[in-house]
């Protein structure tokens, strides 16, 4: 959870975005945004109208991502298991991410971002498919930045497909089964161009993943604020930016530390 107290509150979005250590950002950050229902349940407002601002939040975060430098932003919009949600809601955020996408295709023109998909894109509406192809089309030579929404996606999906393609590519004799390692599982993954995340925010105070990224983050450092996602905007996403920078990431290995002195044996 984000610490309570860290005396960053007083600090101007200037101040704090100073503190951010240019040289060590993350290369790839990922998203849950979540909570947008109850930021909005809390106002006796309807669901969809969390998710409605929840876009400014998203907006906050390709800005900062964009001129900070940071190469890869990843964000989970609806997941496999969201399709489960009523129906009312479902549609409504169907059409949100159309309305999204119609949007955005100039800005993410003029900044030169890529726009990608990850997921079960078919299960889609059809005209949200459309904007999405659109929009991925559109924007496939843009080179300073690559967002990407996660789409109906779901980890163990993405994996059992990896896991069909890798399978029939096997079988046409494409490749020895000992040529089969973690590297090349990647390579049949919907995230194959990507670095995996380097950072995982997750916003509304939940602490799991569900279903996001699975085999992606096996080393990615997580992030839990319980602020909602229409709620999280620069100085939020600055925050979850320098907390990451104070951790050391040891994959496995030992700290680094200094060689210890050798021990001269006194007598
Ligand atoms: C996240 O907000 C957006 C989607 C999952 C589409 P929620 O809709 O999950 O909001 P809460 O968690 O119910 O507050
Ligand atoms: C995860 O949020 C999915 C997205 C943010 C798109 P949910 O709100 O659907 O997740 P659970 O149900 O709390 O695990
Ligand atoms: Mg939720």
């Amino acid at each position: 959870m984000r610490k309570i107290g860290t005396g960053q509150e007083a600090l101007s979005d200037d101040q704090l975005q100073a503190l951010v250590n240019r040289d060590g950002l993350p290369r790839h950050v990922a998203i849950i945004m979540d909570g947008n229902g109850r930021w909005a349940e809390m106002r006796g407002l309807p669901r969809i109208v969390g998710h409605r601002e929840g876009i400014h939040s998203v907006r906050d975060a390709v800005k900062v991502c964009r001129e900070l430098g940071i190469y890869a932003l990843t964000i989970y919009a609806f997941s496999i298991e969201n399709w489960q949600r009523p129906q009312d809601e479902v549609k409504e955020l169907m059409t949100l991410l159309e309305g999204y996408l119609q949007k955005e295709m100039s800005a993410l023109m003029e900044h030169r971002i890529r726009f990608k998909t990850i997921g079960r894109i078919h299960r889609l509406p059809e005209s949200v498919v459309h904007w999405v192809r659109q929009a991925e089309s559109a924007t496939s030579a843009n080179d300073k930045m690559v967002l990407t929404l996660a789409l109906s996606y779901g980890g163990r999906a993405e994996i059992v497909d990896a896991m069909l393609k890798l399978y029939d590519d096997l079988q046409k004799g494409l490749f020895p089964k000992e040529s089969v390692d973690e590297a090349l599982v990647g390579q049949y993954l919907n995230t194959a161009d990507l670095p995996d995340p380097d950072l995982m925010i997750r916003t509304s105070g939940e602490t799991r993943l569900s279903n996001f990224l699975l085999w992606q983050m096996a080393y990615t450092e997580l992030y839990f604020t319980p602020t909602l996602w229409p709620d999280f905007r620069r100085r939020d996403f600055l925050q979850a930016l320098i907390d990451y920078q104070q951790r050391e990431r040891r994959f496995g290995r030992v700290k680094n530390r200094i060689r210890p002195r050798r021990v001269v044996r006194q007598g």
